[in-house]
C-alpha cells in the first residue's frame, strides 16, 4: 500500500504511525527502546550505485517516519493475512507451536522473514542471529527457532556428536516397550506450504526511479515542535551542520531515539544524511580499511569479514576482535540501524566497539565546511577531552582501523548479563605492540568500558609497563597498576562495584593468556605456552542452535480420528497470532471522543502529599482534565488496595493523578507537568530487614508442623543454620497493562476491555470504585499478550483508576501504561528471605527442619497473605522430614505492591529447602542427590499438613530423569573436565518436585459454561477462563469436540466476558483446564443428552443431520447449556479442599504434579558467565489433553525459571526507587541464554479426579529452572575447591554472573580494594 503523508512529524514513530495512522495494528508496543523486537519491521531501500535492494529489520519504535523517505517498510500484514494467503513463515511459527500468547510473534515473523528475503535457505546460525533481538516470554524460544529452522536445508533433525542419529532414538524406540508409546512429533512438516521467494512482493519502481533521480532537492518537514531536514548532498550536510551545528545528525537514531524518550532530551532541528552516498563507502588498502560513517553495524560486520576472508590472518587482529563483539552487540535490527558514526559519536560507556578501536589505533576522518581533517579514536576522545573531540559544526566521514602486525596483538572482551542483546557491564579493547622478535612491550593499550561515565583508557598503567616482558611479574604489576588508576566508587551508578573491580583484572588476565599464546605460535622455542589448564579460560561460551526432542505419550491407536484430545493441536489463534490478526486490547479500533491517560506517580516511598499543582499540565494542548482522588465516586480504597493516593503516598510508583489528553503525546507530556510537593514520613521500609526491625506485616504468622523439632534437633549428629534471599522477579509480560473504558448510557454504565486473568475481580473494583452496582459493569477480555500472574489483581486497580477517568470526562479512555511504568507500577514476585535450621545424621538423613519464610509484600495486600500461606504449605517440596516447622509471615514495606507469579511463592521457597538439602549433602561428604534420593517421599504418606498422597509419579520422574540424562555418567565427565580446566567448571544438579495444584478453599475450584449450538451447527463455546497465551481456549474446543463428537472447526470461542459468564473465578494456579474445562464438559454432555432422542431417531445420521436439517429448533429442544458448574457437586471424588490452620491440617489441594529436572552449566570463574549446556525435564502430565500446548507451558516456565533463578534482577535504590524499568536494564532470557540441548518429557500416571485424567501445568515448569541455579552452585563449588576454599557457601537467587564471580574467589578477588560498607550508601540493595 503506498501512504502519502503531507504532515510528517518528526517526533512520530513509525510504531505509532503504523498503528494510529494507519491502523495496521499487528505490530506491537513492548518497549518503545528497541529492547524487545515485537515492533520488529522489514525496512527496504534501494541502491542507486549497485543497484541492489537492502532489506533490514528495524525496530519500529525508533523509526522517526520522516527518516523513512525514500524506504519501503513492510509490516507483518504485509508478509501474509488469514484474508489472502498466509506466508509460509507464519503458518511455520504457528504450526510449530511457536506462539502463545501471541504478542511476540509478528515481530518473530518480521525477523525471519527479513532474513528469508536475503538469505532464501539460511544456515541455523543465521536464524539465531536473527532472533536474537527478539523477546518472547511464553515460549522459551525452542519452537520458535524451531519453526526458522525448517527453512534451512541443512537438517533440522537432531544428528547429535555427528553420528547423523537422533541422541534420544535409543530411549524412545525402547519405550515402545511400554504400555504406552512414546511420539516425538508435535507437527507434520508436510503439512507446510513450500517457500518460494520468487513469490515476494517487488520493490516498487516508483522508489527506484526517485533514488536515481539526479535532481533530488532537500527535503524539509515541519512538525508540532520540531523540523526535519534531508539533505542530499554531503556539501548540503556541512552547509546545515555550520548553520545549525547543535543539531544532532540523526542516522540510525538508535541513541538519539532512546535519548528523547526516556531521557527528556529536546532537539528542535534534525538533520538526516543517513543515506548519502560519501557515508556508505569500504576502502580497503595493505595497511588498514577505512568503512564510511554511514555503515550499519551489520554492514561493518560484512565489510570486516570480507577484510578477514582476504587478507592474512595476522593482519586481522582487530578487524576479528570487533567482528566477535559485532555478533553479540544489541539486536539484529538494532545492529542493521544503527551505524558506525553514531556509535563512534555517542561513545556511551558501555560501547562494545569503541574499546577496540583504540586500542587498534583507529582514527576518524573528520569534514565541515573548513575542510577535512583527522583525529585518533583514543582514550583522550572517548572519556570527551574537549581537545580530542570533533567540533559541532563537523560530521564523521568515515572510520580507519589499521591492520595489525605479527607482533601487535589486539583484542576486545565484554561481560553482560545475557550473551546478546544485553550492554555489557564491563569490556576491553586491549592492544601491545612488541619489540620485534622479543616480549618486550614497545606500546600497551587498555580501555574499558562500564567501570566509569565513559570508557577509560588506563594510559599511565600502560605507559609504566613499557618495556617489561610480557610475563606473570608484569601481569600482576599490571592487575595493581590498573587497579589503582581505575577506581570505581563504593556508591558508583550500575552498582556490581566489587565485581566490576575483579572483572578489570580478570579481562586483563584473559589478555594476558592470550597474548602468551599468540607469542607461542610465533615462536614456540622461546616463547613457552600457557599451561593447558589454562587454556579454556580464552574459549568463549558457544551460541549454539539448540537441539532436543519433546516426548509424550501417543495417542491410542483406537481413538477416532476426528476426537482431538491428546493431539498437539495447534493453538486456535495461533495464526492470526502470527500474522498480527490477532486483536489485543490495544488494537481495538479508535472510539469516537476517546481520549488517552499518562500517570503521575509517586517519586517517595512514603510521604505526605502537600500540593498537587496541576495548573502547567492543564495549559497544555490536547489535555482535558487530571484526575485525582477528589475524582473517585466511589471507594478508593477498597480492600486495601488505592487507586489514586490521597493525603500520602505509601510506595514510590504509586498513582496520584492520572492527565487525560486527546493524544498518548499530549497526555505524557503534560503528566511531566504536573507538581507535587511531598514531605516525608518515618518510618520508610523498603526492605525485609527493616520490615522485621519496625515489626511490620501484612498478616498474622501461618505455620505448619509435625513431630517434636526441639527434641528431634537433640539427637542429630549435626545441625546447620543458614539464611537464602531469593530477590522478585518481573513478569514482563510482552503486552503491558491496558484498558479501554467506555462510558455509556449517560455514565450509568461502564465497558471495559482489557487483559486479565480474572474479569470478575475488575467488575467488583470498579463498582466499588464507580459505586454502581456490578450489573451495569462489563469487563470484556479476548486475549491478554501474557499475564503469569501480574493480570490477576492488578487489572481490577488500574482498571478502576481508568472507569474513574472516563467518568469524569464522560469520554472513552484508552490506557496503555509504558513498559517502564507496568515495571514500577505492577511490581511481581515476592522477594523471600529464608531462615532455616537443620539437624541431620551423618548419612544425610535429615531428622529435623526449622524453616522461617518472610515475603516483601509491598505497601498493600493484595494476594501476600494467600503467597505465604502456599509457600508454608508446600515448602517441604518431595522430602519427608519427621520433624518440621516452618513459619512464613507477609512483610509491609513502602514498595509497590507486589502480587501472584506463576508458581505463587513455590519457586522462591523451594530454593531455600534445596539450599539446606545441598548444604547437608556438603557436611556429609556426599552428593546433593545422593541426599535428596535419602529423604525423598517414597511411599504413600501424608504431608506436614496431614495431606494423604502418593509420590509414585514423583519417583518414576525421578529415577528416569537420573537415568535418561545418564546423571552420574555425566557427573563424572564434568569432574574429569573440572580436573583438566583451571578457569571453566561444569556442573550438573537434578532437583525433583511435588507441587500443588488448586488453592486451599473450594470456592475457587468453581466454573461456568455457556455452549450454544446454532441451527448451521456451529457451536459458541464460552466459560469464566481467560485466554492468556496458554490455550486455554484450545483445549476448551477440543474437549467440546470430543464431548459433541464434531470436529473442531465447528466450535469457536470467541471472549471471556462478564456478562455472558458472570462472577468467573480468576485463570490461575495452573487450574483453568480444570474447572473450565468439566464445566464445558458438562455443558456439552447436558446439550448431547438434550439431542439424545433425536440422535436415536437417526441414529446413522451426522452433527449436520441432527442439528441442521433435523428440526430440534422446531421441537423446541434448547440448543443452549448454560451451567454454573460446582466441582464438587459434579466429580464423585471432587475438589473439595479446606485448610485449618488453627490445627495446621487441612486437604488443601486436590491433586499434586510431580516432575524432575537436571541441568548442566559451565561457569567461566574469570567472568562469572555461565552457560547451559542441557536439560532433561521430567513432568508428571498425567493425561496430556494437548501435549504441545503442555509442552509449551513446561518449556516456557522453566525458561522463565531459569531467568528468576539467574538472570532477572531487579534493582532498588536505598530510597525503594525502582532502577530496572525496561529490557535494557532488565534482562529476561533471550534466545541465546536457553539450554544447548532441550528434553522434555510429559510422564504418564493417572488423575482420575481431574478432566480425561490430565493435569494443570501451567507453572509447574518454574521451578525446574532451580536445576540450573543448583548446577551453578555445582560448578561453583568445584571451583572453590581446586582453589582450596572449603568454607560452606550460599548462592543466593538470582545467582547472577556477579554472583558466581565473587563466589569464585581466587587472587583476582583478593586484589581488588574493599571497601568498609559503613562509609558509603550503596546505589542499590537488596530487599528480600
Ligand atoms: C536496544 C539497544 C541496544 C544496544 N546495545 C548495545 C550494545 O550492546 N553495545 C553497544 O556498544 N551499543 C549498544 N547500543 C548502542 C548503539 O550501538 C548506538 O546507539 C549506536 O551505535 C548509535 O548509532 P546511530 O547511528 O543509531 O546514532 P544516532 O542515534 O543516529 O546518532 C547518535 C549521535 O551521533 C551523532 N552522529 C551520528 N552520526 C554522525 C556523523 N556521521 N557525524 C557526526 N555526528 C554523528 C549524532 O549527532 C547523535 O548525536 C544499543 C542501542 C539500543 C537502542
Ligand atoms: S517496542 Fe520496539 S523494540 Fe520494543
Ligand atoms: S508468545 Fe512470545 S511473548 Fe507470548
Amino acid at each position: 500500500m503506498q501512504v502519502i503523508e503531507k504532515n510528517a512529524d518528526p517526533e512520530e514513530n513509525l510504531l505509532l504511525y503504523v498503528r494510529k495512522s494507519l491502523y495496521l495494528t499487528g505490530t506491537k508496543y513492548g518497549c518503545g527502546g528497541g529492547g524487545c523486537g515485537a515492533c520488529t519491521v522489514m525496512i527496504s531501500r534501494y541502491n542507486p550505485k549497485t543497484k541492489k535492494i537492502l532489506h533490514y529489520p528495524a525496530t519500529a519504535c525508533l523509526v522517526p517516519i520522516c527518516s523513512l523517505h525514500g524506504a519501503a517498510v513492510t509490516t507483518v500484514e504485509g508478509v501474509g493475512s488469514i484474508k489472502t494467503r498466509i506466508h509460509p513463515v507464519q503458518e511455520r511459527l504457528a504450526k510449530c507451536h511457536g506462539t502463545q500468547c501471541g504478542f511476540c510473534s509478528p515481530g518473530m515473523v518480521m525477523s525471519i522473514y527479513t532474513l528469508l528475503r536475503n538469505h532464501p535457505e539460511p544456515t541455523p546460525d543465521q536464524i539465531m542471529i536473527a532472533l536474537g533481538g527478539n523477546l518472547c516470554r511464553c515460549t522459551g524460544y525452542r519452537p520458535i527457532i524451531e519453526s526458522g529452522k525448517t527453512f534451512c536445508v541443512e537438517s533440522t533433525v537432531c544428528q547429535m556428536k555427528g553420528s547423523g542419529k537422533c541422541c534420544m532414538d535409543q530411549e524412545a524406540s525402547s519405550s515402545v516397550n511400554k504400555p504406552e508409546k512414546i511420539c516425538t512429533k508435535l507437527y507434520n512438516e508436510d503439512e507446510f506450504q513450500p517457500y518460494d521467494p520468487s513469490q515476494e512482493p517487488i520493490f516498487p519502481p516508483e522508489l527506484i526511479r526517485m533514488a536515481e533521480d539526479p535532481n533530488q532537492r532537500r527535503l524539509t518537514f515541519h512538525g508540532e515542535r520540531t523540523t526535519w531536514i534531508l539533505p542530499v548532498t554531503l556539501d548540503d550536510v556541512l552547509e546545515l551542520k555550520a548553520n545549525f551545528p547543535e543539531a544532532p545528525v540523526i542516522m540510525g537514531n538508535t541513541a538519539v531515539g532512546p535519548s528523547i524518550k526516556f531521557k527528556n532530551a529536546f532537539y528542535p532541528i534534525f538533520i538526516s544524511p543517513r543515506w548519502i552516498p560519501e557515508l556508505h563507502f569500504v576502502d580497503t588498502t595493505d595497511n588498514g580499511v577505512t568503512i564510511g560513517a554511514g555503515h550499519s553495524l551489520a554492514q561493518l560486520n560484512d565489510d570486516l569479514l570480507l577484510v578477514v576472508s582476504e587478507q592474512p590472518k595476522e593482519k586481522t587482529k582487530t578487524y576479528r576482535a570487533l567482528l566477535k563483539h559485532l555478533r553479540t552487540l544489541a539486536g539484529a535490527q538494532i545492529r542493521n540501524m544503527a551505524t558506525l558514526g553514531g556509535h563512534v559519536v555517542t561513545r556511551p560507556n558501555y560501547s562494545d566497539l569503541n574499546p577496540i578501536l583504540a586500542a587498534g589505533n583507529a582514527s576518524i576522518n573528520l569534514k565541515s565546511k573548513e575542510g577535512e581533517r583527522q583525529i585518533p579514536l583514543n582514550g583522550s576522545f572517548l572519556e570527551r577531552d574537549p581537545e580530542a573531540n570533533l567540533k559541532p559544526e563537523e560530521i564523521v566521514l568515515s572510520v580507519y582501523i589499521p591492520s595489525t602486525t605479527q607482533w601487535n596483538f589486539v583484542a576486545g572482551f565484554r561481560q553482560a548479563q545475557c550473551q546478546e542483546n544485553d550492554f555489557a557491564i564491563v569490556n576491553a579493547g586491549m592492544s601491545v605492540e612488541f619489540e620485534e622478535g622479543t616480549n618486550t612491550i614497545k606500546d600497551l593499550k587498555m580501555l574499558y568500558g562500564g567501570v566509569a561515565p565513559t570508557v577509560i583508557s588506563a594510559t599511565e598503567s600502560c605507559e609504566q609497563l613499557i618495556g617489561r616482558p610480557w610475563d606473570d611479574h608484569m601481569l600482576s604489576d599490571a592487575c595493581r597498576l590498573v587497579l589503582n588508576e581505575i577506581h570505581i566508587p563504593p556508591d558508583a551508578k550500575g552498582g556490581m562495584v566489587e565485581y566490576r573491580r575483579t572483572l578489570i583484572i580478570s579481562l586483563l588476565f584473559k589478555f594476558y593468556l592470550k597474548v602468551k599464546r599468540g607469542l607461542n605460535k610465533i615462536n614456540p622455542q622461546k616463547f613457552p605456552d600457557i599451561p593447558e589448564e589454562f587454556l579454556s579460560a580464552l574459549k568463549e561460551f558457544p551460541i549454539a542452535t539448540p537441539q532436543g526432542l519433546q516426548m509424550f505419550e501417543c495417542v491410542d491407536p483406537r481413538q477416532p480420528p476426528q476426537d482431538p484430545i491428546g493431539h498437539p493441536v495447534m493453538h486456535q489463534s495461533a495464526i492470526k497470532h502470527a500474522t498480527g490478526e490477532a486483536v489485543y486490547c490495544d488494537d481495538i479500533a479508535p472510539i469516537a471522543r476517546e481520549l488517552f491517560l499518562a500517570p503521575v506517580t509517586s517519586t517517595r516511598a512514603h510521604a505526605k502529599i502537600l500540593l498537587i499543582d496541576t495548573s502547567e499540565a492543564l495549559a497544555l494542548p490536547g489535555v482535558v482534565d487530571v484526575i485525582t482522588a477528589e475524582d473517585v465516586p466511589g471507594d478508593n480504597h477498597y480492600l486495601g488496595e488505592v487507586f489514586y493516593a490521597q493525603n500520602e503516598v505509601i510506595c514510590v510508583g504509586q498513582i496520584v493523578c492520572t492527565v487525560a489528553a486527546d493524544t498518548y503525546a499530549h497526555a505524557r507530556e503534560a503528566a511531566k507537568k504536573v507538581k507535587i510537593a511531598y514531605e516525608d514520613i518515618d518510618p520508610r521500609i523498603i526492605t525485609i530487614e527493616q520490615a522485621l526491625e519496625h515489626n511490620s506485616f501484612l498478616s498474622v504468622e501461618k505455620k505448619i508442623e509435625q513431630g517434636n523439632v526441639e527434641q528431634a534437633f537433640k539427637y542429630v549428629d549435626q545441625i546447620i543454620e543458614g539464611e537464602v534471599h531469593v530477590e522478585g522477579q518481573e513478569h514482563f509480560y510482552m503486552e503491558t497493562q491496558t484498558i479501554l473504558a467506555i462510558p455509556k448510557e449517560g455514565d450509568k454504565e461502564m465497558e471495559l476491555h482489557l487483559g486479565t486473568q480474572h474479569t470478575t475481580h475488575v467488575q467488583e473494583f470498579v463498582a466499588a470504585g464507580l459505586k454502581i452496582p456490578r450489573n451495569r459493569i462489563t469487563c470484556h477480555m479476548k486475549r491478554a499478550g501474557g499475564a503469569f500472574g501480574g493480570k490477576v489483581t492488578k487489572p481490577a486497580v488500574l482498571g478502576t483508576v481508568c472507569a474513574v477517568a472516563a467518568k469524569k470526562t464522560s469520554r472513552p479512555i484508552r490506557f496503555v501504561l509504558e513498559r517502564g511504568d507496568d515495571m514500577l507500577i505492577t511490581a511481581g514476585r515476592h522477594p523471600l528471605l529464608g531462615k532455616y535450621k537443620i539437624g541431620f545424621m551423618n548419612n544425610g538423613v535429615i531428622k529435623a527442619a526449622d524453616v522461617e519464610y518472610y515475603v516483601n509484600g509491598g505497601c498493600t495486600p493484595d494476594e501476600s497473605e494467600m503467597v505465604v500461606e502456599f509457600i508454608v504449605l508446600k515448602s517441604e517440596n518431595a522430602y519427608y522430614i519427621p520433624n518440621f516447622r516452618c513459619r512464613g509471615r507477609p512483610c509491609k514495606t513502602n514498595l509497590p505492591s507486589n502480587t501472584a507469579f506463576r508458581g505463587f511463592g513455590f519457586p522462591q521457597a523451594t530454593v531455600v529447602v534445596e539450599t539446606y538439602i545441598a548444604a547437608v549433602a556438603a557436611q556429609c561428604n556426599l552428593l546433593p542427590e545422593e541426599v535428596k534420593e535419602i529423604n525423598m517421599y517414597k511411599r504413600i504418606s501424608k504431608t506436614a499438613h496431614k495431606e494423604t498422597f502418593d509420590p509414585e509419579p514423583l519417583r518414576r520422574c525421578w529415577k528416569d530423569c537420573l537415568e535418561k540424562s545418564s546423571f552420574y555418567a555425566r557427573k563424572q565427565a564434568a569432574e574429569e573436565f573440572n580436573k583438566k580446566n583451571s578457569w571453566k567448571k561444569r556442573g550438573l544438579a537434578v532437583v525433583p518436585m511435588k507441587f500443588t495444584i488448586g488453592l486451599p478453599v473450594t470456592y475457587y475450584h468453581q466454573a461456568a459454561a455457556l455452549v450454544h449450538i446454532y441451527l448451521d451447527g456451529s457451536v459458541l463455546v464460552i466459560h469464566g477462563g481467560c485466554e492468556l497465551g496458554q490455550g486455554l481456549y484450545t483445549k476448551m474446543i477440543q474437549v467440546a469436540s470430543r464431548e459433541l463428537n464434531i470436529p473442531q472447526s465447528y466450535i469457536y470461542t470467541s471472549e471471556t466476558s462478564t456478562e455472558t459468564v458472570p462472577n468467573a473465578v480468576f485463570t490461575a494456579g495452573s487450574m483453568g483446564t480444570d474447572i473450565n474445562g468439566k464445566a464445558v464438559q458438562n455443558a456439552c454432555q447436558i446439550l448431547m443428552a438434550r439431542l439424545q432422542h433425536i440422535i436415536r431417531k437417526n441414529p446413522e445420521g451426522k452433527w449436520e443431520d441432527w442439528v441442521i436439517y433435523c428440526p430440534c429448533f422446531w421441537q423446541s429442544i434448547a440448543l443452549t447449556t448454560h451451567l454454573f458448574f460446582y466441582l464438587l457437586i459434579f466429580l464423585l471424588r471432587g475438589y473439595q479442599t479446606n485448610m485449618d490452620w488453627e490445627k495446621g491440617e487441612g486437604h488443601a489441594f486436590p491433586y499434586y504434579v510431580y516432575g524432575a529436572t537436571c541441568s548442566e552449566v559451565e561457569i567461566d570463574c574469570l567472568t562469572g558467565a555461565h552457560k547451559l549446556r542441557r536439560t532433561d525435564i521430567f513432568m508428571d502430565a498425567a493425561f496430556s489433553i494437548n501435549p504441545a500446548l503442555d509442552i509449551g507451558q513446561v518449556e516456557g516456565a522453566f525458561i522463565q525459571g531459569m531467568g528468576l533463578y539467574t538472570i532477572e534482577e531487579l534493582k532498588y535504590s536505598p530510597e525503594g526507587v525502582l532502577y530496572s524499568r525496561g529490557p535494557d536494564d532488565y534482562k529476561i532470557p533471550t534466545v541465546t541464554e536457553i539450554p544447548e540441548e532441550i528434553y522434555v518429557t510429559l510422564v504418564r500416571s493417572r488423575n482420575p479426579i481431574a478432566i480425561y485424567s490430565s493435569k494443570g501445568l501451567g507453572e509447574a515448569g518454574m521451578f525446574m529452572g532451580s536445576s540450573v541455579l543448583f548446577a551453578i552452585n555445582d560448578a561453583v563449588s568445584a571451583a572453590r575447591k581446586a582453589k582450596g576454599l572449603t568454607s560452606t557457601f550460599t548462592l543466593n537467587s538470582p545467582v547472577t554472573h556477579e554472583a558466581i564471580r565473587m563466589n569464585c574467589a581466587d587472587q583476582f578477588t583478593d586484589m581488588i580494594p574493599r571497601d568498609d560498607p559503613s562509609t558509603f550508601v550503596p546505589w542499590s540493595i537488596r530487599v528480600s
